[in-house]
Formats: C-alpha cells, sequence, structure tokens
C-alpha cells in the first residue's frame, strides 16, 4: 500500500510516498480504508528529530496519528464495530497510509465529512484531558484558552463552551471572527495580556489552557491567581513554575472522541479544516504546521 514514510530525521522533504505491507490488526484495534488523515504539530516533531528522546519512532516510519475511514479488518476483542463501519480514532503506527490500524475510535456522525472527522481525535482527547487535569470546566467559570484558533485551541473553546463555562480565547487579530464563532470572546495574546483580559472579565479568570507554548504562562498564572490553575500542553519548562502539564505519555481521555461524536451530532461542535492536502502534498502540510499559525485542522487525503 501507498503511505507517507520517512527513513530518517530531517525536514520536510524526508516525507515520500512509498510502498509498504499492510498492517494488520491486534486486539481491541480494527483496520480501516483511510479516507483522511490529520496533521499535527506533533508529526512535524517527530519527523524532524525534536522528539527522539521522548519518543523515538523506528524507521520507516509512517506519518500521522489520528485518521477516519471505513473498517475493512476487525481483530480480536472488538465489540460494536463491523467491517464497512464509518469511524474516526487514533492510529497506531501511521495514519497517512491507505490502510491504518485504530485503537481508539468511534463511529462517524453522518453530516461529517471525512476531512472533518480526521481533524477531531487528538484536538478533542487532548483538550478533554487538559479540562481534567484542571479539575473540570464547569457553569460558572471562565476560561482562558492561550492559542484559541489553532487544532486544540479551538476544539478547547467549543468543548468548553459545551460545559457552560465562559471561554476568553487568544488569537492573532485576523482570527478574532474565527474564535467568535468557536463561542470565546477573542482578544490578542501578547505584551498587555492580563490588562486586556482584565477587561474583559474584571470579576476574574479560574482556569488558563496554554495551547500555544509560547512564554504566556507567567501571565496566566497571573490572571488566575494560582499555578495550579493553569495547563500547558506545549511549554515543558513551565512545569517550574507549578502549573499542569500534560503530554501524549500521559494516559488517554478515553471518553473524549465519544462525547466528540454526541456533540457534533447535536451541532455545537464544528471542526474548521484550513487546508486539505494530499499524501504527494505531505511535506507542504508539514512546512505549514510548522510555521505556527494554522487556523483550525490541516488534513491529508490519499493521492
Ligand atoms: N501535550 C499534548 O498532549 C499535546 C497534544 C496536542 C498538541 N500539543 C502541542 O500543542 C501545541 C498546539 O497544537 P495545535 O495542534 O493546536 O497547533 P496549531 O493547530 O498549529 O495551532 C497553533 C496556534 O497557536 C497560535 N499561536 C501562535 N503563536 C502564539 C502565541 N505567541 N501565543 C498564543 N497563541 C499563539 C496560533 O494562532 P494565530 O494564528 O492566531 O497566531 C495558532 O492558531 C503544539 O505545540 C503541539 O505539539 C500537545
Amino acid at each position: 500500500m501507498k503511505a507517507v514514510t520517512f527513513t530518517e530525521y530531517g525536514g520536510p522533504d524526508v516525507l515520500h510516498v512509498t510502498d509498504v505491507e499492510e498492517p494488520h490488526p491486534g486486539p481491541g484495534q480494527v483496520r480501516i480504508v483511510v479516507r483522511a488523515a490529520g496533521v499535527n504539530p506533533v508529526d512535524w516533531k517527530a519527523r524532524s528529530g525534536l522528539m527522539r528522546d521522548v519518543m523515538p519512532v523506528s524507521f520507516p516510519a509512517i506519518d500521522g496519528r489520528e485518521a477516519a475511514g471505513v473498517v475493512d479488518e476487525v481483530g480480536p476483542d472488538v465489540a460494536g464495530v463491523a467491517v464497512g463501519d464509518e469511524v474516526f480514532g487514533f492510529a497506531v503506527g501511521g495514519a497517512a497510509a491507505e490502510r491504518a490500524i485504530l485503537d481508539d475510535l468511534v463511529h462517524k456522525p453522518a453530516g461529517l465529512s471525512w476531512e472533518e472527522a480526521a481533524g477531531l481525535p487528538v484536538a478533542v482527547e487532548t483538550s478533554v484531558r487538559v479540562f481534567t487535569v484542571l479539575g473540570g470546566v464547569k457553569e460558572g467559570q471562565t476560561l482562558v484558552v492561550n492559542g484559541a484558533a489553532g487544532g486544540v485551541g479551538a476544539a478547547a473553546v467549543q468543548l468548553a463552551r459545551a460545559r457552560d463555562a465562559r471561554v476568553i480565547g487568544t488569537a492573532s487579530e485576523r482570527n478574532h471572527e474565527f474564535v467568535r464563532t468557536l463561542g470565546a470572546e477573542p482578544t490578542t495574546y501578547g505584551p498587555g495580556l492580563v490588562e486586556r483580559v482584565r477587561a474583559l472579565a474584571p470579576e476574574g479568570v479560574d482556569l488558563a489552557f496554554d495551547t500555544a507554548g509560547q512564554g504566556g504562562v507567567p501571565d496566566l498564572i497571573t490572571l488566575t491567581g494560582d499555578p495550579a490553575r493553569v495547563a500547558t500542553i506545549a511549554d515543558f519548562a513551565a512545569a517550574a513554575l507549578g502549573v499542569k502539564v500534560t503530554g501524549g505519555g500521559d494516559a488517554r481521555a478515553t471518553e473524549a472522541l465519544g462525547e466528540a461524536a454526541a456533540l457534533i451530532e447535536a451541532g455545537r461542535l464544528r471542526v474548521a479544516v484550513a487546508q486539505t492536502f494530499t499524501f504527494a502534498q505531505a511535506a507542504d502540510a508539514h512546512r505549514l504546521s510548522q510555521d505556527g499559525h494554522v487556523r483550525g485542522k490541516l488534513v491529508l487525503v490519499p493521492g
């Protein structure tokens, strides 16, 4: 089968579409015919070797970790999923391939496109995991999402709104209207953030979620008044400040995909696909992701 692979760490140009052996599902897994695969910053971090100490890859490596498609093989000990079902979820051993193995999946709501479905797993799972780390996000609370227009930020805003929290989301000016459509009050990140947020929420902020990892954590601690009320997924050094840090190595929030599917069905969650690339254009998708200003999600489709 064709897959987007790399055989060494390096820049985007190490990605190539090559022929690899088809995988088969083990216990608790299914195989899908991939219709779309989501792109995440962790993909270029893994490809570049930036994460080789914490998350080494074995070569040849297949790009990607989330996908949507049609089940064509079901492994042992799998209930409720059959050949022909349309699903999306987390891939094991790569997602940007004609076939992928999923180990955490749900049925795709009928109204959701393949591209939208492929862009959900990482964003919603990460958001739900962070909410848990923060002790829950509830009605009556105000949450600041730093980096609200990206893949994770956009999901976090909507999932917090679904919990009836008030959300203030930071983004560059060009993304403010987008952030507003997600249900958050937008403001610009960077110098003066504390004053801008205090002007929006003079009564104070309960919780903060840093998706950006760009040095905003100290301001978020000032706003919440307590590092334990701040979580980051991208600034691992900020653990020294006492904030909550969670990474892909932590236990997965397995309830997240089901919640996302239900919210999609209810019209309360949507995925903004910024751009779709073919497998052959995977290097371009990585370049754009690495640039750090994606609005919503980037997606790969076979071809
Ligand atoms: N630890 C985990 O479990 C976990 C899970 C998923 C992702 N992550 C990490 O979390 C980060 C975000 O992932 P993602 O998929 O959401 O990335 P993304 O889709 O590429 O989004 C990046 C967003 O960051 C915003 N941004 C850029 N500079 C900023 C700054 N100085 N302050 C605030 N926001 C800024 C951008 O907004 P503008 O375009 O408006 O500038 C953009 O929307 C990545 O580093 C990723 O590796 C970690």
